[in-house]
């Protein structure tokens, strides 16, 4: 790609990218499609998993009616863990071998999508439950062939698990948050229903909108694909392929999205058509990450996530403390564009521009305060915990935060500069606060 400098090739460099993505409806509805499809994915039995607040919703309730009217024998599983660990994954796993299901449908956000590909994953390809897990803490084995039809329907617009191979859980006996990556996981389609969008909270909203803007930005200034080196077999490449032509056009369009719609879809819970325009930008952002990879506010995000303390928002769950999936990453956000701006600072400034900027004036040497002063602009109009130290932190947790953060290699490698343990803990010192 010697038309963009980004991409220009390097020596032993990769020259070669990807376009790995799978079919996606999307449309106010469209989950009453799903037995029709199912039907075309060859399923005439099918789990349906969800988790216990979503199976008694609408949505759950429009996809039995339509799989049912297919015809097709639906067993329900409901015991989706918010936050899954590897305890829930392997009893969802129980449930999918003993079921001897022909195919999956999941109806939730990113913990039930994730947990559907767990399931569908050890129940057709059995195997000990850390070989396909991410290398180093498991083998990072690749599964051995396809897994079955799985049609993911997602309920907030946040995650884009819909549309990606990574399946992320809390491995409890070593209280690490980490995952499974392949492209083996990503759904067989996606059946995007933006109305599911209404009815949620302005907190979990927000939450899961933040998720989405970090995924953009961090799929946009991502190390280039050309700086990994060449796989040793075409099929050996990752999912997580890094910044690429292809992510770039979705990176592009959520951007503009969020930058014209974020606050008012958070502030104003009757905008309907703001919060269904950010479900479209969720679904970018899935397809653009799922083919590029995210880099260090996700790696940061997982210490913060699981190292809190005090911490109970409003809109989830009163009985332990949580730092939701979205918020968790947004706190680190700003500190860290103000850091890889010189690694691609055109990158950082296109973003601000399309999340509203006014960059017009501003010289390579401004990108990165440009882009955090319009990240910081967005989390005070909506509320956003101000920084790491809004979520309950304090001086003496950074290094237990940075030594949570650090083995997250696989995310910290796909930053467009080097990330040194000393970097991070910098990174979470800058994170602490910003206003
Ligand atoms: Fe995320």
């Amino acid at each position: 790609m010697a038309c963009c400098h980004y991409y220009a090739v390097t020596e032993d460099g990769e020259d070669t990218f990807t376009v790995n993505a799978n079919t996606i409806t999307f449309g106010k509805d469209c989950l009453r499609e799903a037995g029709d499809l199912a039907r075309s994915l060859g399923i005439g039995r099918i789990a349906l998993f969800t988790d216990r607040q979503l199976a008694a919703t609408p949505h759950v309730a429009a996809v039995k009616r339509s799989l049912a009217d297919a015809g097709i024998d639906v067993a329900l599983y409901d015991e989706v863990r918010i936050e899954p660990t590897d305890i829930s994954f392997k009893a969802a796993t129980d449930f999918a071998r003993e079921g001897n299901f022909e195919g999956f449908i999941s109806v939730g956000g990113g913990s039930v999508i994730d947990t559907t590909k767990a399931a569908n994953l050890y129940s057709t390809h059995p195997a000990d439950f850390l070989t396909y897990v991410n290398a180093p803490i498991g083998g990072g084995q690749q599964p051995p062939g396809p897994l079955k039809p799985h049609i993911a329907c997602p309920t907030t617009s946040g995650t884009g698990s819909e549309c990606t191979g990574i399946a992320v859980f809390d491995l409890l006996e070593m209280k690490a948050k980490t995952g499974i990556v392949s492209n083996c996981l990503r759904p067989s389609l996606a059946l995007v229903d933006p109305s599911c969008t209404h009815t949620m909270p302005r907190n979990v909203i927000a939450a899961s909108v933040f998720d989405v803007l970090s995924h953009a930005l961090e799929s946009y200034t991502a190390r280039p694909f050309t700086m990994r080196p060449a796989p040793k077999r075409p099929s050996a490449r990752p999912a997580g392929q890094g910044a690429n032509p292809w992510s770039d056009l979705g990176c592009r369009e959520a951007l503009n999205i969020l930058g014209k719609y974020l606050v008012r879809a958070i502030t104003d819970d009757t905008d309907t058509e703001a919060r269904e325009q950010l479900m479209w930008a969720a679904t970018l952002a899935g397809i653009a990450f799922g083919n590029s990879g995210v880099h260090v506010p996700h790696g940061m995000s997982y210490s913060v996530a699981g190292l809190v303390r005090n911490f109970y928002p409003d809109g989830y769950p009163k009985d332990a403390p949580i730092c939701p999936h979205g918020m968790s990453v947004i706190v680190n956000a700003p500190a860290v564009f103000r850091l890889t701006a010189p690694a691609c600072a055109d990158r950082h400034l296109a973003a601000a521009r399309w999340l509203g900027s006014e960059t017009r004036g501003a010289s390579d040497g401004d990108a990165g305060e440009v882009l955090s002063e319009r990240l910081i602009d967005l989390m005070k109009a909506t509320d956003m915990p101000n920084g790491i130290g809004g979520v309950g932190y304090g001086a003496a947790d950074i290094v237990p935060l940075t030594d949570g953060a650090f083995p997250q290699q696989r995310l910290l490698h796909n930053a467009p500069l080097e990330i040194s343990k000393e970097t991070l803990s910098g990174l979470f010192e800058g994170a602490m606060s910003y206003w």
